[in-house]
């Protein structure tokens, strides 16, 4: 119950999935937690459900791509709560309709899904760590995905994106953690979220579900353990590290898929 007490977290995306999974855990772990979205109603009655269950939390509108914007939620956790403990850079994703293979991809969506899912983490990296150095150190928690690890027919832009997060995330653990700032990278699976759902046709998920070495699709609770674990001191000797939470989607290799039992 007390695995974050004392600690500040900001978790961006946090109105919805995996966020407000982990929001809640933080908050039910004892931390004062922003949550920043741009879905503003979304997130102020995620931080309402949290204080309504006798938690600490504030939401906020963030607009990710945009520098004041992520600067403003930021300052909210010090103005609000004195400090910055846990930066949680959540938000990420590319339209699947105009993230296509190399040829096929329109280089608009390339942009804006670099914008989405990198730059937003170099900001809010870099705007985090001041603040997580006035604390005395701290974690940093970035979101990637299987996209990421290997290549694909279609999603370019997105597995590009995703891949580039898992690199930085080596680039700030290695720059800061003289500081005692962690950084430390979440590599979710098909997760059952609304993105997925919007995203991936049925009977897709239900592919996955099979080729996964565990027979089931994973649930928000599953990311948010994760996210919980490298948040909290347990994993104070961890850093630059990828976490895959992913039933075993990328445990096998293509031999493994053909010599699979029917
Ligand atoms: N769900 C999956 O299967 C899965 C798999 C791999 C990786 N991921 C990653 O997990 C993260 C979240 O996924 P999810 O499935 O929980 O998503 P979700 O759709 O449930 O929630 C995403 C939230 O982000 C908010 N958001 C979108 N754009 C924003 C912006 N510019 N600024 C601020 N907030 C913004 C949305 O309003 C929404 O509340 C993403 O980085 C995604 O790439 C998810």
């Amino acid at each position: 119950m007390n695995r974050l007490q004392g600690h500040v977290a900001v978790i961006t995306g946090g109105a919805s999935g995996i966020g407000q999974a982990s929001a809640n855990l933080f908050a039910a772990e004892g931390a004062a937690v922003v949550i920043g979205d741009l879905a503003e109603a979304d997130a102020a009655a995620a931080a309402a459900q949290i204080t309504a269950a006798g938690g600490r939390a504030v939401g906020v509108a963030v607009d990710v791509t945009d520098e004041a914007s992520l600067a403003a939620l930021i300052e909210t956790a010090v103005t609000r709560f004195g400090r910055l403990d846990i930066m949680c850079n959540h938000v990420g994703g590319s339209n699947p309709r105009k993230d296509l293979d190399v040829v096929g991809l329109d280089l608009d969506e390339f942009d804006r899904t670099m914008n989405l899912n990198v730059r937003s983490t170099v900001l809010g990296c870099r705007l985090a760590i001041p603040h997580l150095i006035e604390a005395g150190g701290g974690s940093i928690i970035n979101t990637a995905s299987v996209g990421g690890l290997s290549g694909d027919f279609t999603q370019t832009a997105y597995g590009t994106a995703k891949a580039a997060v898992l690199r930085l995330t080596q680039y700030v653990a290695t720059q800061y953690g003289h500081e005692r700032i962690r950084c430390n990278a979440i590599v979710p699976g098909a997760v059952m979220t609304p993105a997925l759902r919007d995203n991936l046709p049925a009977e897709m998920i239900e592919g996955i579900r099979r080729h996964n070495a565990l027979p089931f699709i994973g649930e928000p609770d599953d990311l948010a353990n994760a996210m919980l674990f490298l948040a909290s001191p347990e994993s104070r000797y961890i850093t630059g590290q990828a976490l895959v939470v992913d039933g075993g989607m990328s445990s096998h290799s293509t031999i493994a898929e053909i010599r699979r039992p029917s």
